[in-house]
């Protein structure tokens, strides 16, 4: 059977835009108005291959007739048809395109293999013929640019579902992705209940690309999430237990929680995930770096020095941080940061230092380290075992007793005050009284 004989319907839901209409009325238009685009595919024995639901917008740069440059948006507002779609199988892709407007289309299309389905490329021709969009464009015609989708690879028969907003950016054009449901290669015609959804959906693993200003032109830059919807909290980071050898012997032993906090454009918190970190490093007598790996996302490095302190006492410290942020498709660096001047988690040699509470580590001014449920001994273990600890400042419980030490002070100062002004009356009464 041929797979490109499919009957097809596509429906557009546009509950969105009534309520897109009351906004417009009282002048303040929401930021994504758009509808909904829905399109189902059926094979020719009637059922279900291919299944879409999703929400897209367009900023376009376009050249004016007076030689300069205009942004302007796109949006499905209307008249979506879905000519061309097309199943696919084993060895054809499977294709999802749509038409709107005056002369607009957009479309992507799958591979599959057995285990798994991808996007392949994204094709997108708009029409600068359309008055409404471009109202004074120097050139009048359709302009197609293709895209590479950055889509990870999906478990066939299961449904991606991406409620997040995905920026995709490509010559002049920006395109907007949100509230996202597809599935290529239905199988029996049903489409499925088991969910694969977006990595920007599930905050807690690391984007696949983060927005620096570097980036901007190319790819998809994951920024999380959609702006109609407050940023979600993350949960405190799960505690990792790491450790270095030395031979047999256990040379370096850290118990932490990890969370950057990447505050590039917008704030935004990224939890270091134990399951998926492995430990390297080196140990010394008087330096050790612990270098922690995030499922080749995330590279961050310790590195501790021993001191000479008073008395002949030796001591050590957190002397450098160093955080490499990396694309984990092709393993490109997207930025470092960098820290050597830190003097944190000091303790005397031999033992452990231990802070439970969370700590901020400031590489710099756009990254921050929050360190939750710390141990960490870098030098001198013992036995695979970390020794006495020295706990922060933050965790003692003689905490509490600050402001109520303050505060007896303080009473102290006001009797102290009245009784010398008592003094101070008497005498000058008895002075008045000698006069
Ligand atoms: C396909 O199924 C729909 C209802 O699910 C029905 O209305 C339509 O007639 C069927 N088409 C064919 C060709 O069987
Ligand atoms: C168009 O958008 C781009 C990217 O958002 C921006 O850098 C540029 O300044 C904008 N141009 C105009 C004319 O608004
Ligand atoms: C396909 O496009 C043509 C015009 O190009 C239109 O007349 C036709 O109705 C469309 N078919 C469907 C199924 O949308
Ligand atoms: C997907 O579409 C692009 C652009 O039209 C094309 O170059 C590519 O060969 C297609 N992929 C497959 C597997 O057919
Ligand atoms: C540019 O196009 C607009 C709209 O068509 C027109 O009103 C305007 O006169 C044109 N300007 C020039 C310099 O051609
Ligand atoms: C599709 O149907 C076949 C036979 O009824 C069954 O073996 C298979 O598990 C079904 N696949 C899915 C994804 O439901
Ligand atoms: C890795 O991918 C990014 C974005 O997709 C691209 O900008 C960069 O050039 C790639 N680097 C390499 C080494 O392929
Ligand atoms: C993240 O860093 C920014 C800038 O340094 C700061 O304003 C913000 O409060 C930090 N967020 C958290 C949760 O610590
Ligand atoms: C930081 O780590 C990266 C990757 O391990 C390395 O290339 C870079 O040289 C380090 N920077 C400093 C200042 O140590």
């Amino acid at each position: 059977m041929d797979p490109r004989s499919s009957s097809a319907f596509s429906s557009f839901s546009c509950s969105s835009c009534s309520s897109l209409l009351v906004l417009l009325l009282l002048g303040t238009a929401g930021f994504f108005p758009s509808c909904a685009v829905e399109v189902e595919v059926k094979d020719a024995s009637n059922a279900t291959c291919l299944y879409a639901k999703w929400m897209m917008k367009f900023l376009i740069k376009y050249e004016t007739n007076s030689s300069d440059y205009k942004n302007t948006t796109l949006d499905l507002l209307s008249d979506v048809t879905h000519n061309g779609s097309v199943c696919g199988s084993d060895t054809q892709a499977a294709l999802l395109a749509v038409q709107f407007g005056e002369g607009h289309s957009w479309s992507a299309n799958f591979t599959r293999n057995n285990e798994t389905y991808q996007g392949d490329f994204i094709t997108f021709t708009y029409n600068t013929n359309d008055t409404a969009v471009f109202p004074d464009a120097k050139r009048k015609g359709p302009i197609t640019i293709v895209l590479k989708d950055t889509m990870d690879p999906v478990q066939l028969n299961d449904v991606f579902v991406c409620h997040s907003t995905e920026f995709l950016e490509a010559e002049n054009v920006t395109q907007i992705f949100w509230n996202v449901t597809v599935q290529p290669f239905v199988q029996n015609g049903t489409i499925s209940k088991k969910e694969s959804r977006c990595r920007a959906d599930t905050p807690t693993s690391a984007p696949t690309v983060l927005p620096t200003a570097a980036n901007v032109t190319t790819a998809s830059t994951t920024l999380s999430p959609a702006p109609t919807t407050a940023p979600k909290p993350v949960e405190n980071p799960d505690t990792g237990n790491y450790f270095l050898k030395n031979g047999n012997e256990t040379c370096l032993l850290a118990t932490v929680g990890l969370q950057l906090n990447i505050s590039q454009d917008k704030p935004h918190l990224i939890n270091i995930n134990p399951k998926t970190t492995r430990a390297d490093g080196t140990c010394g007598n008087t330096t050790a770096t612990l270098k922690l790996n995030d499922g080749n996302s995330t590279l961050i490095a310790f590195t501790f020095v021993v001191r000479n302190a008073s008395a002949g006492a030796q001591k050590y410290h957190l002397k450098e941080v160093n955080v490499t942020l990396l694309n984990s498709l092709n393993g490109s660096v997207i930025s470092t940061a960098d820290n050597n001047n830190f003097s944190k988690w000091d303790a005397f040699l031999g033992t452990s230092y231990m802070c439970r509470k969370e700590q901020t580590l400031e590489v710099n001014e756009v990254l921050q380290i929050h360190t939750f449920n710390l141990w960490i001994q870098p030098f001198l273990v013992k036995d695979n075992k970390f020794s006495a600890a020295e706990e922060c400042f933050a965790d003692s419980d003689l905490n509490f007793l600050i402001p109520i030490a303050v505060g007896m002070a303080l009473g102290f100062l006001i009797i102290l005050v009245f009784i010398s002004y008592l003094i101070g009356r008497r005498k000058s009464r008895t002075g008045y009284q000698s006069v």
